[in-house]
């Protein structure tokens, strides 16, 4: 019986290679490979360009030691899914950044993206202020051309680093048709993120980028992007926001709050020259009894005051725990105060009117 299957096997394929030979000859079509996408890479330091002293160094290491084209050689498979070119803008630990490195940065992005052959740009950066520096770009940049920030939680030279497989979905989403008008994005951990919701929540882990509360856009997956919701605030072409002659942003910092607080950051602050305060509140924003004169006074000086909470999510209630209408504060939204703040300064480039500035919380 096997014997005979066999047999039958056989004749099957004799049969048919019979049939392929008479088949009168056919020139192949070569079919004409994809177009890829142009995508730039900038780089400006962080983990993702960080070496450690062995493979198993993955706390202790040093930052922003690696550099574009290094980076770029390291994920030969970044060619296969679009043309990059890489620069290096800066080198970097993130914690180091500055108003005029962002002002740097977002020039070199605005100037790239109205070239016709570049299709996205890629920024490698560290991660403890990339939620930063990827919502002062949602804000400044004026294009619908995918702009995504990467970073590594894993220094280059660590086993398992997370940098290639970020930087390859990173590349592949900055040159897609779905990542066109949906702003500033963050990719990591195969995650897609929203400049605006993004913030890291983890010292360490790779999956510590987080939007509290209204959640990532979308995933990477099979060498592609899977977005299911996109961004509802303004942002980059939408915004009202020109950096083009900007050579400084307004000082704003931030006052976090807590049990016995004090007013005397506040006071140096404003003895500073400080044009607006972010305070970090407890709860919905509230504010000590001993720190609302302090408040109160610099808001009589012309400084902004803006209501935030430390807490990490929620909306801040206008009116709610303070009368901002009574002592004319502004408050945050859902903004964490290291965004509030970004916001605050490039609002303070347009206007000092607090009724202004609210109407631009309402909507980036
Ligand atoms: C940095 O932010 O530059 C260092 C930390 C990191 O990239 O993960």
């Amino acid at each position: 019986m096997q014997v005979f299957k066999s047999l039958k096997h056989w004749l099957v394929l004799g049969l048919g290679a019979a049939l392929v030979c008479n088949t009168p000859a056919q020139t192949p079509v070569e079919a004409t490979p994809p177009k890829l996408p142009n995508v730039v890479i900038l780089a400006t330091g962080g983990t993702i360009a960080g070496t450690g002293a062995t493979s198993t160094t993955t706390v202790g290491y040093t930052a922003a030691k690696v550099g574009v084209e290094q980076l770029i050689d390291a994920v030969p498979a970044l060619k296969q899914v679009a043309n990059v070119r890489g620069e290096q803008v800066f080198q970097v630990a993130s914690e180091n950044m500055t108003n005029d490195l962002w002002l740097k940065l977002a020039r070199r992005v605005n100037e790239l993206l109205a070239r016709s052959d570049v299709d996205g740009i890629v920024i490698t950066h560290g991660t403890d202020t990339l939620e930063e520096t990827a919502y002062f770009l949602d804000l400044v940049v004026k294009s619908e051309k995918p702009v995504v920030l990467v970073g590594a939680m894993r220094p280059s030279t660590a086993i398992s680093a997370d940098g290639p497989i970020n930087l390859y979905n990173a590349t592949i989403l900055a040159g897609s048709k779905e990542a066109v008008g949906k702003g500033v994005l963050v990719v990591l951990n195969d995650q897609i993120n929203s400049a605006r919701d993004v913030t890291k929540t983890n010292t360490s882990t790779a999956d510590t980028f987080r939007a509290p509360d209204l959640g990532f856009l979308g995933y990477m997956q099979d060498n592609r992007a899977h977005f299911y919701r996109a961004p509802l605030r303004k942002h980059t072409q939408e915004t009202e926001f020109d950096i083009s002659k900007l050579d400084s942003l307004p000082k704003v910092d931030i006052v976090y709050g807590y049990e016995n607080v004090s007013r005397v950051p506040i006071d140096a602050l404003v003895g500073a020259g400080d044009k607006g305060i972010v305070y970090a509140g407890v709860g919905d924003g509230s504010v000590h009894k001993d720190i609302m004169p302090a408040l109160m006074d610099a808001r009589k000086k012309g400084v902004i005051v803006l209501r935030g909470a430390r807490v990490g999510s929620g909306i801040v209630a206008r009116n709610g725990e303070v009368n901002d209408d009574k002592y004319d504060f502004v408050v945050s939204d859902t903004l964490n105060p290291q965004k509030a703040r970004i916001l605050l300064m490039l609002a303070l480039t347009r206007t000092d009117d607090t009724k202004e500035i609210q109407r631009m919380f309402a909507i980036y």
